[in-house]
């Protein structure tokens, strides 16, 4: 069995949220009070999530497992969770998207375990604009996580920035000069309509030919091909072995070559970041339903997987569940 939509896609990459919860709060994904967080019960355990993941590895196909948050560090026993899927039969490669806080303490772990990379947010390195955009006083946190990766072999090390208009905007160029002094590979991501506030505004977001006219003005940029199902276009920094990622979700998007489905912390399905429609495994496995039933659930899931995100269209519809409980 195999995980493809009615548009021909083969989703392979498992993207797992392992909480929604955070220890940051990212202006462009949650409000400065935080989210009503989900309730415990509703949480999948350990063991559920496991199985969940050996059923797309084992039986549908997948073979790239992502642990997403909220903050996936929070959650306690993911070095197990990591381990759990790793040793799968399929072998599945493993990464993390990852804010980076605490990870100074774990990477190591994390590696042993089986992780394989890890993406880790960072906007700036300036302290002031760190705690401006993410509300809380922890760049140095970060900085070491970053270093900690790279020194436990997650490589290679990406880091995950997005700008804002007035805020970080006029970093951008510090920001890649910097990565490239770490050796991390930068990408610039557009802002998406997923805050849990609804205050997404088109003409605000920093576009893709923004931010590489930009570039431009410091670095000469030269695209590489082979961007296949990946989100990021990849450019080589003046003709250096460093590259830069542009992630143009909104007005470069990738839903064509879409190879992505979406595990959430409480069981659902979703065939799409911006999926209105869930497909709730949590109370099949719980009402006692065999493997082979949830894999044929999974699969049905993927049928209303539509051909685009539609951010475009008039009717475009935010979906109720924000970036911060789907992983992004
Ligand atoms: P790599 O395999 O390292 O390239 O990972 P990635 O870039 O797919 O994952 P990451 O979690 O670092 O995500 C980077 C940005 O891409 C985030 O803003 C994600 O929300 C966005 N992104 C990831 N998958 C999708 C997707 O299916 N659709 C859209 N529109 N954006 C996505
Ligand atoms: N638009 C684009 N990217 C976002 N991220 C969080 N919220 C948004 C948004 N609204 C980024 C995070 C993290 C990745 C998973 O998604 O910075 O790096
Ligand atoms: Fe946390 Fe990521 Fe949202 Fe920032 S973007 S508040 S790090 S979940």
């Amino acid at each position: 069995m195999k995980l493809i939509d009615t548009h021909g896609r083969v989703a392979t990459d498992l993207r797992v949220s392992l909480t929604d919860r955070c220890n940051l709060r990212c202006q462009y994904c949650m409000p400065a009070e935080g989210l009503e967080w989900m309730p415990t019960e509703d949480t999948l355990t350990d063991d559920e999530l496991n199985r969940l993941i050996r059923v797309g590895v084992e039986m549908l196909g997948v073979r790239d497992v992502r642990f997403t948050g909220g903050e996936p560090l929070l959650r306690r026993g993911l070095p197990a969770i990591v381990a759990a899927t790793k040793a799968l039969p399929s072998g599945p490669r493993t990464a993390m998207t990852s804010n980076g806080l605490g990870l100074k303490h774990i990477a190591k772990a994390l590696a042993e375990a089986g992780l394989d990379r890890v993406n880790v947010s960072l906007d700036t390195t300036d302290p002031e604009t760190f705690n401006k955009i993410t509300r809380r006083d922890r760049l140095s946190d970060v900085i070491e996580g970053l270093q900690a990766a790279s020194d436990a072999g997650l490589a290679p090390v990406k880091v995950n920035a997005v700008l804002l208009r007035g805020i970080n905007d006029v970093e951008a160029p510090d920001l890649l000069r910097w990565c490239i002094k770490h050796n991390y590979e930068l990408r610039f991501i557009e802002q998406m309509p997923l805050d849990a506030q609804h205050g997404w505004n088109r003409a605000e977001m920093i576009t893709a030919a923004e931010t590489l006219a930009l570039l431009e003005e410091h670095f000469t940029l030269t695209p590489l091909d082979g961007r296949g199902s990946a989100p990021a276009e990849k450019f080589r920094i003046d003709d250096g072995p460093h590259t830069v990622g542009i992630i143009g979700s909104v007005t470069r998007p990738f839903c064509g070559d879409c190879n992505r489905v979406r595990l959430t912390a409480d069981g659902q399905i979703l065939n799409c970041l911006f999926a209105r429609e869930e497909s709730d495994l949590r109370s099949a496995m719980r009402a006692g339903a065999p493997d082979a039933e949830i894999a044929e659930r999974w699969v049905a899931a993927m049928a209303t997987k539509l051909p685009g995100h539609g951010i475009d269209d008039p009717t475009f519809l935010q979906s109720a569940r924000p970036m911060s409980s789907i992983g992004g």
